[in-house]
């Protein structure tokens, strides 16, 4: 747990050819299905088959981590009809896909402020969270009415509550973190942006600040595991200096702590 929580600012996490964590902003599906004469909601619906690709693909190549953004704290900005699409699309596959993930050992997480889904949602996320809370062989976590803005707001206000007289100096990273609604998890290696945007629209804010950053032009219903490869591919090339040079790293200096630095 310890080791997962690593902090990416305060020691440097130990870095692999494939990640250990990949968050994914899953953008195109209004696009992909305009172009296709469809209703943007059909394209929501073909995105489901490229989260199960991922998924088995994460799971082939021994990814510990894969965290999907599904609805965005902005979202509720969208017409009424597509947001409860959205909010049915999402109970109905989870109804359906909660079995086959115990199965396949893979735990489900959810990250957001899942009160606004009613208690159908809340009810049976409880339910699928607790059912595959033992499995291990992938942490599958889907962010939904998450904006990384209300995540580092709720830290806070959790870490306040906890306590209320704390010095201002006692504030710290080591303070804030566990509180952060993916502390069981090491920061992202890797984020992917499908859809062609070059933004992070308010996802992990906080827990980004050393990910790689990788944007494609593919629309999230096209993505698919030879896609999710050439993304590995790139992240593979990456020098992840976390602050230090190349010549350090050369030296092999990799995993340090800040502390071991000074
Ligand atoms: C991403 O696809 C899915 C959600 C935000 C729920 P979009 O619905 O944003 O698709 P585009 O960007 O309009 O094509
Ligand atoms: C980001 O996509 C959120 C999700 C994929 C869930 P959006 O399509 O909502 O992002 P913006 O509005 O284009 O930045
Ligand atoms: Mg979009």
């Amino acid at each position: 747990m310890t080791q997962a929580a690593t902090s990416s600012t305060l020691a440097v996490p130990a870095v692999g050819s494939v990640p250990r964590h990949v968050a994914i902003i899953m953008d195109g599906n209004g696009r992909w299905a305009t172009k296709r004469f469809m209703p943007r909601v059909a394209g929501h619906s073909e995105g489901l088959e490229a989260v199960r690709k991922v998924v088995e693909e994460c799971v082939k190549q021994n990814v510990e981590y894969l965290t999907l953004f599904a609805f965005s704290s902005e979202n509720w900005r969208r017409p009424p009809e597509e947001v409860g699409f959205l909010t049915k699309l999402f109970l109905k596959s989870l109804r359906k896909e909660v079995a086959r993930l115990a199965e396949n050992n893979i735990r489900l997480k959810m990250i957001g402020d899942l009160s606004r889904f009613g208690s159908a949602i809340t009810e049976m996320v409880e339910f699928s969270e607790e059912k595959t809370k033992d499995c291990n062989r992938l942490t599958l976590t889907i962010a939904a009415n998450y904006g990384g803005r209300w995540d580092i707001l709720q830290a806070m206000q959790k870490a306040l509550a906890q306590n209320p007289h704390l010095d201002p100096d006692g504030i710290s990273e080591e303070w804030l973190a566990p509180h952060l609604s993916m502390a069981y998890a090491p920061e992202p290696d890797l984020f992917i942006r499908t859809g062609g945007e070059q933004r992070v629209s308010n996802f992990l804010l906080w827990q980004l600040a050393y990910t790689e950053l990788y944007f494609t032009d593919i629309l999230w219903p096209d993505f698919d595991a030879a896609e999710l490869q050439k993304a590995f591919l790139w992240y593979a090339q990456r020098e992840r200096r976390f602050g230090r040079t190349s010549a350090q790293l050369a030296e092999g200096s990799n995993p340090i702590s800040l502390s071991d630095a000074v």
